[in-house]
């Protein structure tokens, strides 16, 4: 009868600890992505949402090539281009100036000084993947940012180039001005 008892106990026992009861593994693991969780993720999903077997979750590209001919995935709402001007004041400014003209305080010193992101070049002649490229796998001199950058993020950016700098340019040299002349 004792052994019986201890029969019992180890039954209940072992499985536990293996996390073998049918409860062990619970809805936390299953197929669905999580905020944080791969390369598209840094941004939680909006509330009550569900990944569909196509929701974009990933955007590689394997080189300069296949950069300039992807399509921009990622709309340019008003939130993206918003997040793309805030990651453009943190990492392109140094080179590319507020003005986005290449004569940041870092780009003023490099052999090769940065390109002008406001000529009409980058604003209308190359493909929107040619500067989604451009972050990803660098330039001569430019480095790439591919590591420091989710793919989103450097399509936010994207949609900032083409959307946002313009204006934002013209405006912060307005600002330069003036306060210049106030001196
Ligand atoms: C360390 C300095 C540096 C930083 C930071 C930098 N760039 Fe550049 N960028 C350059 C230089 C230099 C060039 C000139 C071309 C080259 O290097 O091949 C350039 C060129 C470019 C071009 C021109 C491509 C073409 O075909 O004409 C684009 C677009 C561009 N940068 C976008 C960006 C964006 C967006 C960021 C921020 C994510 C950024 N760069 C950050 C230095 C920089």
């Amino acid at each position: 009868m004792r052994k019986m008892r201890w029969v019992a106990v180890m039954a209940m026992l072992i499985p536990s600890l293996a996390m073998a009861w049918p409860w062990s593994t619970d809805m936390m693991d299953q197929i669905s992505i999580k905020p944080q969780h791969g390369p598209m993720g840094v941004r939680a999903f909006p509330d009550h949402s569900v990944p569909i077997p196509s929701t974009n979750t990933s955007m590689r590209v394997a080189d300069r090539d296949e950069a300039d001919a992807a399509k921009n995935p990622v709309p340019a709402t008003p939130e993206s281009i918003h997040n793309g001007m805030k990651l453009f004041e943190i990492i392109c400014t140094p080179c590319h100036n507020y003005s986005g003209k290449g004569d940041g305080p870092v780009g003023m010193k490099l052999t090769l000084q940065p390109f002008d992101l406001t000529s009409d070049r980058i604003q209308h002649e190359v493909t929107e993947g040619h500067i989604f490229g451009y972050i990803t796998f660098g330039g001569a001199v430019m480095p790439s940012y591919a590591n420091d950058l989710y793919p989103n993020e450097r399509w936010d950016i994207v949609n900032f180039v083409r959307h946002g700098l313009l204006q934002y340019s013209k405006d912060w040299l307005a600002k330069q001005a003036s306060s210049a002349g106030a001196k």
